[in-house]
């Protein structure tokens, strides 16, 4: 057995750990787990993995800043006691709720235990970048809740307070345990699908499906100009987030391919089992946000669209497909997979790129 503190250490940048040498790094040498017992964790050039780099520059692109997005309607709509019925307001406090603390458990697994066995430098390059964005999504809520004078403490507390919100968190949670604590032995082949269902339990669940059916609902409200500051900042997270759940997956095969020991059947109906798990507590969610149905959205079109994008994503995964259902949003794919010209609701230009990513 390693000594898990040791471990930690190779892979960080403590001067006494640096080793003088005329040895220069080939790129054929880096891992994506275990890099630091075979190669210089510190050296980001020459790049093996160039797709994390290219994430990386994507984000970077992506750059984009809460307070830069004007409220004053969604002030104006929310304060007026006509524009929003009580179901309405109910689901929209609901997905706010979830969204203001889930963020936060997602940063909080980027740095705590993602970007502790994660060694290689370009993959770690990427984390720094996701790890701000999730800042940033975390102060979007914060300042949609504070922008519309909501109830602060409501709002934040909802996911110890909520049972659905509850039982989803904490099935992201369940999937840090024995990581958070630096318990895990990645030199095993447990340790390392301890490490896999982590990953897969907050890139492919709570990035990739449990955030989904809140994009939708709310993204419905921006398709009738409404709360259309709040659906314009949720745009632009749904885009940051599609690069994420990209880079997780890439992340999670990568480290499959080079760790086949660990795909054994039983693993692969393990992660199964959970992504159908993951799908029931997202249904649940559903039927508590929408008691009936609102803007043309019930409980049995977002279970459909949330067993399409389950079955999306265990593909992505060389898992087989589970549910076999239609989109029944198919609008969904064009704001995802719109080139961020216009905003999808809106006219105003919303490509937003810094200086350095101008082309001059
Ligand atoms: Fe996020
Ligand atoms: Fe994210």
């Amino acid at each position: 057995m390693s000594d898990p503190i040791q471990q930690a250490k190779e892979c960080t940048t403590s001067g006494s750990n640096i080793r003088m040498t005329r040895d220069r790094v080939s790129a054929e040498s880096k891992l994506l787990i275990n890099n630091g017992r075979t190669v210089d964790v510190n050296q980001l050039v020459p790049i093996k993995y160039k797709w994390a780099w290219h994430f990386y520059l994507d984000g970077c692109a992506n750059h984009w800043m809460p307070t830069e997005v004007s409220m004053q309607r969604d002030i104006e709509q929310w304060k007026n006691p006509k524009t929003f019925t009580d179901d309405e307001r109910h689901i929209i406090k609901r997905n706010l709720g979830f969204f203001s603390t889930a963020e936060t458990l997602v940063g909080n697994n980027i740095v705590l235990s993602i970007y502790k066995l994660v060694d290689n430098p370009e993959c770690r390059q990427y984390l720094l970048r996701q790890a701000f964005e999730e800042a940033i999504h975390v102060h979007a809520f914060q300042y949609i809740i504070e922008s519309l004078s909501m109830d602060e403490g409501e709002l934040f507390n909802m996911y110890r307070e909520n049972k659905e919100i509850y039982e989803k968190d904490e099935f992201s949670m369940s999937c840090t345990d024995g990581i958070l604590d630096e318990s895990v032995d990645l030199k095993t082949v447990e340790g390392k699908q301890k490490f896999i269902n982590n990953l897969v339990g907050f890139y492919v669940v709570t990035e990739g499906i449990f955030f989904y059916s809140g994009f939708v609902t709310m993204l419905s409200f921006g398709r009738q100009n409404r709360m259309p500051g709040t659906c314009e900042q949720i745009q632009y997270i749904l885009r940051d987030e599609s690069i994420h759940m990209n880079f997780g997956i890439q992340l999670i095969n990568g480290i499959i391919d080079e760790n086949q020991d660990v795909w054994t059947k039983e693993f692969q109906d393990y992660l199964i089992t959970r992504i159908k798990k993951a799908v029931e507590l997202e249904v649940n969610y559903a039927k508590e946000c929408l008691p009936r149905g609102v803007l043309g959205l019930n409980v049995p079109l977002l279970r459909e669209y949330v067993q399409y994008i389950a079955d999306r994503r265990l593909e992505k995964l060389h898992l087989p497909k589970q549910y076999f259902s239609e989109n029944p949003f198919p609008w969904m794919s064009e704001v995802i997979d719109l080139k961020k010209e216009k905003n999808f609701f809106e006219t105003r230009v919303t490509e937003y790129q810094t200086g350095g990513a101008l082309e001059w």
